[in-house]
């Protein structure tokens, strides 16, 4: 059975990772400004000052898109390219840019999913304590407003955030990326709960304030286990694992996902955070627990479990191999993180699904012929593609699917080290080439993914 027949085939970018323009115009710093100029904070100090200066050739960028066939592209606004201080005045240069984007690609026939927060937080809003504050998520209301109020005449679809278990995580608790916080668990809790207020604050705000019927999600990443065999057993403990095990770390779907498609977190995440939980007040989780029209989520990788030793409840986690393939970045390939990241989340949340980041870095380059042969990435949709096609077959409501990435970018504490693009970067030059991978994703898109060959799963 093919992909349902008005499935969505995109794919994205951020501000921060493609943007550059990061000194013009009248934009304001954002923490990725400050910490890319951090000694030892990002690979060989590359910063996004330049990245990939869609800025400037976000016309050029349309018109690949359009030439691979893209239905939708999935961007971020970045916040103080339109509120410089994160709060108060406007930069109308900024939201000039993005109506420009946004144009073009209504032009070229590409539906714009536009998400409002993709790590670039106003640095003049970090100085006043950030995420930790109490009027965060004002702050974030507030914002919403000016870009909604700009944009959704033409701007349907939309997302609140990305992935904060990472910016959460890895930027105020491990520190290794902006803006390099090692915080004790407690501000860290604090810190996701204003995330989650500020995401609820802002689904009503488009509610209110939209100019055409919205559609509304959320982009966290998925935290996936699959069984590793189809046991029913095994299938029991990977959902145990994905929904039902906590610690007092950030990467599990009952922080970032339970309050805000079902309403609470869960108690066992609660009793792991002991003291130290997030600082929830009454209505809290009213505010949070938006109605929301689709589930997004990031996928790329997963872990595999099985039953746990002696049958006690839980999961053992099933290491992959020596020699087990692995991407440019070292995440090892496992294309049924689809498959099962799709059922596991559309039984639980039971909302339309887009997959709205999945892909791989390589070290791809330009070739003597002038083409970028990148036949593992083919290889690696093709895997991953299939799966999610079995998913839908099985009764997952997928609706949707975005490469991550349109551009080979700016890839955070990696910088331009990994190449993730369909479409090749040369930074001396700017010049993009189309990498093999994006003619057989044009070829994807046009077939509704009929193309594919069936897979069979890779547990048994
Ligand atoms: C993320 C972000 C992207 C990354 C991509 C590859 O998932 O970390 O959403 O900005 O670039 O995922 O790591």
């Amino acid at each position: 059975m093919p992909f349902p027949k008005d499935f969505i085939w995109g794919a994205a970018a951020a501000s921060y990772q493609i943007e550059g323009a990061a000194y013009e115009d009248g934009k304001g710093l954002s923490v990725w400004d400050m910490f890319c100029k951090k000694p030892g904070a990002v690979f060989q100090k590359h910063t996004g000052d330049v990245a990939c200066d869609h800025y400037h050739r976000y016309r050029e960028d349309v018109g690949l898109m359009k030439a691979i066939g893209l239905q939708a592209y999935r961007l971020s606004i970045s916040w103080p390219r339109v509120i410089p201080n994160g709060t108060g005045a406007k930069n109308e240069a900024g939201l000039a840019f993005y109506d420009r984007l946004i144009d073009a690609l209504l032009e070229a026939g590409i539906e714009p999913f536009v998400t409002l927060f993709h790590w670039d937080y106003p640095l003049a809003l970090y100085h006043q304590g950030g995420w930790l504050n109490p009027d965060a998520s004002s702050w974030f209301a507030d914002y919403t407003a000016v870009v909604v109020d700009r944009l959704s005449d033409r701007v349907k679809r939309w997302m609140t955030f990305n992935e904060p278990a990472v910016f959460i995580g890895t930027g105020h608790k491990d520190g290794y990326h902006a803006p390099g916080d090692k915080l004790r668990l407690a501000e860290v809790t604090r810190a996701a709960h204003h995330v989650l207020l500020a995401h609820g604050k802002s689904v009503q705000v488009i509610r209110a304030r939209a100019k055409t019927p919205s559609y509304v999600g959320y982009a966290p990443n998925g935290t996936v286990r699959i069984p590793h065999t189809n046991s029913a057993s095994d299938i029991a403990a990977a959902k145990h694992a994905m929904f039902d095990t906590f610690d007092q770390g950030v990467w599990q779907n009952g922080l970032w996902i339970d309050p805000v498609y079902l309403g609470y977190y869960p108690e066992g995440l609660l009793k792991a955070y002991g003291a130290e939980g997030p600082p929830v007040r009454a209505g809290d989780l009213e505010q949070i627990h938006q109605p929301l029209d689709f589930f997004g989520t990031n996928i790329y990788s997963c872990d595999r479990v099985r039953t746990k030793a002696g049958g006690e409840p839980g999961a053992d986690t099933v290491q992959y191999g020596p020699g087990y393939p692995l991407t440019g970045i070292n995440w090892p390939v496992a294309p049924d993180s689809l498959y099962w990241g799709a059922r596991f989340f559309w039984e639980r949340y039971q909302k339309p699904l887009f997959i709205t980041e999945n892909g791989l870095s390589l070290r791809d380059w330009v070739s003597l012929d002038g083409k970028v042969h990148d036949p593992n990435r083919i290889d690696f949709l093709t895997r991953y593609l299939a799966a999610l096609r079995r998913a839908s077959e099985d009764g997952a409501n997928v609706a949707g699917y975005f490469q991550w990435s349109i551009l080979d970018n700016f890839e955070w504490a990696e910088g331009y080290r990994e190449r993730f693009g369909l479409i090749h970067v040369d930074y001396e030059t700017q010049k993009r080439t189309l990498k093999d991978s994006a003619h057989f994703f044009g070829d994807v898109i046009r077939s509704n993914g009929e193309n594919l060959p069936a897979l069979a799963p890779t547990v048994g």
